[in-house]
Parts: C-alpha cells; structure tokens; sequence
C-alpha cells in the first residue's frame, strides 16, 4: 500500500519523508489556504517547493470547473515538474477532461468520489487514480469503507488500472481496513501516519527490555 500525505505544510511533508516510508502527497484548495498561500504564483511555487521534498507522485487540484478551463489550468500545473498528478473534480467536464489528459501523458486525480458510479466513470476515463472520501461519507452515516469494497470489486472484475486512492482518512484503523480491503494508497494526515506506530504493549515492552538491561549492567 502506498502512503500519501493529505497536507500542504512543509514541516509536516519533510517530517513524514524523514520517517522513509512516504510516497507522495495529496493537497487541495483548503489545505492550500489552510497554509496561507495565496495568489497564482506563490500557489504553483509551493507546489514545485512540495516536488522537491518528496520522490513520488504530488496532487494539484485545478479551481475551474468547465472544460477549457481544467485543460488550461491542469496543463500549467503538469508543466511545473514531473510529479504533479492534476486532481480534477468528479463533474461531467471533469471527466472529459480526465480522458484529455490521460490521452496527452499528463497523470490524474479524480477527487470527491463518493459512489460506484463515480468511480466507474473515472476508471474508463482513464484517471491514474480515484479518490473516495470515506472520512466525509462515515460523516453523513454513509459506510465509506463499503465504498472502497466497492470499487476494488469493480476495478478487479475489468482490471481497470486507476489506483484507488482512499482519501478522507480520519484514523488509523481506517488505514488498517483500507490496506485489507486492497485500496492501492491511503492518503492521510501526518497524526494518522504516526498514530500507526503506538501500541502499548510496545511502551511496557521497551520499558522492560531498557530496566532489565539497566539492572543487569549495574550487577
Ligand atoms: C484528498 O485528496 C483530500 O484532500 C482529503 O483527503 C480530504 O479530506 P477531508 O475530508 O479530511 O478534508
């Protein structure tokens, strides 16, 4: 399973690529604010800033919703490095577009999935991968988990080659039932990456192990 980071701080993408275990990383036009970046050009230099922390694939979202304009924006964003996938919304133009791209080299993100239907649509158009929200469909009392169950079926039964991208990652057994139902990436916060290292039994057992080792050097 690959791991993304959901985020568009610096600190945060350089602390999970230190950990060695990062893959590449998801933004949106929240999180974008969320850091602070505004305006044209400081929003496609932090993108290129993100490139050159990490080695993997690196999501961009386009702002447009009509056809001419995700092609335009999505072919400015391709063109800042090789790692930008261009994340384009699930709406009819989206789609088209997401099929221009795919027949032109340029990677997607088809974002704001949130059926089967959706996903079906994304895969034909040729999408590198898809994004279910299942944080925000657990939200409305949707099983968003069902969702990748779903999918992976579905992707299986054709050998679509989308890789699904889990997104809306609220925790880590999230994580743990996406990697069992075969979701090919989870994108996440820095918290839920690092929450999959505790365990209790690990603290009570390094503790024993240091107090032992403590004890018998002093013998
Ligand atoms: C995915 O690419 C999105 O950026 C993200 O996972 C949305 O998550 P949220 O529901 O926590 O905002």
């Amino acid at each position: 399973m690959k791991f993304f980071i959901d985020t568009a701080n610096l600190k945060q993408i350089e602390e999970a690529q230190s950990l060695g275990v990062l893959d590449g990383v998801t933004t949106n036009p929240s999180l974008m604010a969320k850091e602070g970046i505004t305006g044209n050009n400081n929003i496609l230099k932090h993108y290129v800033d993100i490139c050159n922390l990490v080695d993997g694939d690196v999501s961009a979202e386009v702002i447009a919703t009509d056809y001419a304009g995700i092609i335009r924006e999505g072919e400015q964003l391709a063109s800042l490095h090789p790692q930008i996938v261009v994340k384009v919304p699930m709406i009819k133009d989206g789609v088209k577009a997401i099929r221009y791209f795919h027949e032109n080299g340029i990677k997607t993100n088809c974002t704001l999935v949130f059926s089967a239907g959706q996903a079906l649509l994304a895969a034909k158009a040729g999408a590198t991968y898809v994004s279910p929200f299942i944080g925000r469909l657990d939200d409305v009392s949707t099983d968003g988990l069902q969702l990748i169950e779903d999918i992976r079926t579905i992707y299986d039964n054709y050998g679509y080659e989308t890789e699904i991208l889990a997104a809306s990652i609220r925790h880590n057994m999230h994580v743990i039932e996406c990697a069992k139902l075969g979701a090919d990436v989870m994108t996440g916060p820095l918290s839920v990456i690092l929450s999959l290292l505790n365990h209790p039994l690990t603290d009570i057992g390094l503790a024993k192990f240091l107090a032992d080792h403590q004890k018998a050097s002093k013998s």
